[in-house]
């Protein structure tokens, strides 16, 4: 008994070293070829160029949100080099391991196979894929065998089918970002995502934004983990009724989706910094008083809003809001922007909301531009959209012409009388307006402030009563027009075309006689 014991043990040791011998030797084999003065590990320099052999670069344009910086990171790849110092390819300084891996807005094309050596990449921390042209397959599975990493991002359309479960082995996760920019090829069912929740205790970020999440109840973010911030859940096409302590985080967006609830009473200590609930059927108030961390809100109005202190961005549109705005508030001195468009605000336009550079009022009913000292206010502005309300009389473009910064201004579809300005403006009015819409205003002429408007590219005119003929001394201000749209006035003639890199003229519904001047090229 004792004898065989021995052997037995004296047996597998020298299988161990059997198989020991065997395996260095195949590693030898396949990484001979690579310098030994290198850094990076020949494990993963193999792993790289298999994985990049797997893959092409596609020819289709930068994405969008790569801002114009796509660029074909592997092509510089040169295995006679040192991976480390690969595009992309970050290694630990010891260990000469991959542990990062940013082919972000690589123009990558192809697919990840589920045997891709890409998951070699033992140690892996971030793996960042976003942006690439890749076919829209399934999320390998195999992708839980890296389970160090701590950064995963998979921005981008580059796959679809459900969300692989094993997913939640990757337990190291700080961010997890599948976020897509259409809805909903990839899929997350509500078996997977309890794992996920339960799983990834360390999540900070999770960005979902796209990915039909139409099986996961509400409540299951309850099991997220407690070190959660940014939630980011834009279009999930998500049901029913969240759970209040979501909203204990720094950044929570939910638009998009058909979900109700309350929410909490904030105190003074709430993160929230970012809150978009547009499309949320909140019950009962947003009980803003406390939040004074907030940067951005989108949803609905509630009193305590005019306090905040700390909010640039405010976005109220669609809401159905009535009445007139409070003149006074003692909040928003940091609003950059603010969206009210579509609701039922009526009177005066309070000036304490110029403080916000671009200003979207369209579709209300206000009658009145702020009180007279409130103009100094309106310096800074940059937008301003008053289409669609109830203002009437004559637009003094003259007071306009003080906001010395605006590149775009709508006045259109209001009851208007036409428009006027003192001749001593006009030579100094909206030096920078790139945008101007008057259309259904009333007016009877070409507006000559707009000789001194040399930025503009793009003027709707159209629904006027404007007569007589184009001439010269009309067009002497419009040498940037691209757009320009005088359909539906009462021009007869048409002696001179405006602009010189005008792409579209609308002369729609005039009264124009003759023969049009040659086409200019
Ligand atoms: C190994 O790499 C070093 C530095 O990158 C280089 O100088 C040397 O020529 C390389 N040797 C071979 C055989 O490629
Ligand atoms: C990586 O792939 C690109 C093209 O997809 C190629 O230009 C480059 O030579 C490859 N580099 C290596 C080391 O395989
Ligand atoms: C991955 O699997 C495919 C077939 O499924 C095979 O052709 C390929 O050689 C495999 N690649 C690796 C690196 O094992
Ligand atoms: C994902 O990666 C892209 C490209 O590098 C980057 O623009 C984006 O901010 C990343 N997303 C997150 C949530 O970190
Ligand atoms: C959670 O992660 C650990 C590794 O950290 C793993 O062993 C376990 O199987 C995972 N559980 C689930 C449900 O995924
Ligand atoms: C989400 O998936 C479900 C089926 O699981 C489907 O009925 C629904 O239409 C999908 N949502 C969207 C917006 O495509
Ligand atoms: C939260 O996780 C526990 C197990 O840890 C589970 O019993 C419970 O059903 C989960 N809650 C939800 C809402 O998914
Ligand atoms: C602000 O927080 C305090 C303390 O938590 C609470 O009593 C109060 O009701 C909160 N105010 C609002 C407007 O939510
Ligand atoms: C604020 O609210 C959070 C979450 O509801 C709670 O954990 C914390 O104790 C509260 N802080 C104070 C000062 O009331
Ligand atoms: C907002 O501030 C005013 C004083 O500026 C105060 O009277 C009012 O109670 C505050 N409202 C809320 C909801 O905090
Ligand atoms: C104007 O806003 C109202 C809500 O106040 C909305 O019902 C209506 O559809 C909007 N009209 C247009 C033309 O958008
Ligand atoms: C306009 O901007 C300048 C420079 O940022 C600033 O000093 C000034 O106070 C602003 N004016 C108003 C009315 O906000």
């Amino acid at each position: 008994m004792g004898k065989f014991t021995w052997l037995h043990q004296i047996l597998s040791l020298l299988l161990m070293l059997f198989f020991h011998s065997v395996f260095h030797c195949s590693l030898g084999l396949s990484s001979s070829s690579i310098n030994q003065t290198h850094l990076c590990s020949p494990v993963h320099h193999l792993a790289l160029i298999q994985f990049n052999n797997t893959l092409s670069i596609g020819d289709s344009p930068s994405h969008f949100l790569c801002h114009g910086t796509s660029y074909p990171k592997t092509k510089s790849w040169n295995e006679n080099t040192d991976c480390c110092t690969w595009d992309g390819v970050t290694c630990d300084k010891a260990t000469g391991k991959v542990i990062s891996l940013d082919l972000s807005c690589s123009k990558l094309a192809g697919s990840l196979s589920p045997n891709t050596t890409l998951f070699r990449l033992q140690g892996l921390r971030r793996l960042n894929l976003a942006y690439n042209d890749f076919n829209g397959e399934l999320i390998p599975s195999g992708i839980s065998q890296l389970v160090s990493l701590t950064h995963l991002n998979l921005s981008g359309n580059l796959f679809s089918g459900l969300v692989p479960s094993d997913i939640s082995l990757l337990s190291k996760l700080i961010s997890l970002v599948l976020s897509r920019t259409s809805c909903c090829g990839l899929k997350i069912d509500s078996h997977s995502f309890g794992k996920l929740a339960r799983n990834l205790s360390k999540l900070e970020n999770l960005f979902l934004a796209g990915v039909n999440m139409s099986n996961v109840a509400p409540a299951s973010f309850k099991n997220l983990s407690s070190s959660l911030k940014r939630l980011y859940l834009l279009a999930c096409d998500l049901q029913g009724e969240l759970p209040s302590e979501l909203f204990q985080l720094e950044y929570l967006d939910l638009n998009g989706n058909d979900l109700t609830g309350y929410l909490p009473t904030f105190n003074r200590s709430s993160p929230l910094m970012y809150l978009n609930l547009w499309g949320y059927d909140l019950r009962g108030p947003i009980p803003a008083g406390n939040l004074t961390k907030l940067t951005y809100l989108d949803g609905q109005l509630p009193s305590s809003l005019f306090n905040l202190t700390q909010l640039t961005y405010l976005d109220l549109a669609l809401n159905s809001l009535q009445g007139p705005l409070p003149t006074h508030v003692s909040g928003l001195q940091k609003l950059q922007h603010l969206h009210l468009g579509d609701n039922l605000f009526s009177g005066t336009i309070p000036s304490w909301l110029f403080t916000a550079q671009s200003v979207d009022l369209h579709n209300n009913s206000f009658t009145a531009l702020t009180n007279q000292n409130g103009f100094s206010r309106l310096e800074n502005l940059t937008s301003l959209d008053l289409s669609k309300n109830n203002f009437s009389g004559v637009v003094k473009l003259d007071v306009l012409s003080k906001l010395k910064h605006l590149l775009v201004l709508d006045l259109s579809n209001n009851k208007l009388q036409s428009w006027s300005s003192e001749s001593s403006v006009v030579n100094s009015a909206f030096p920078k307006l790139i945008t101007l819409s008057l259309s259904s205003c009333n007016g009877r002429t070409f507006p000559d402030f707009l000789r001194s408007a040399e930025s503009l590219t793009d003027l709707d005119l159209s629904y006027n009563k404007i007569q007589g003929s184009i001439f010269r001394w009309e067009t002497q201000g419009w040498k940037q027009l691209r757009v320009l749209n005088l359909s539906h006035n009462l021009l007869t003639g048409f002696e001179q075309w405006p602009g010189k890199n005008r792409q579209v003229l609308d002369l729609r519904s005039n009264l124009l006689q003759g023969h049009l001047p040659a086409l200019p090229s």
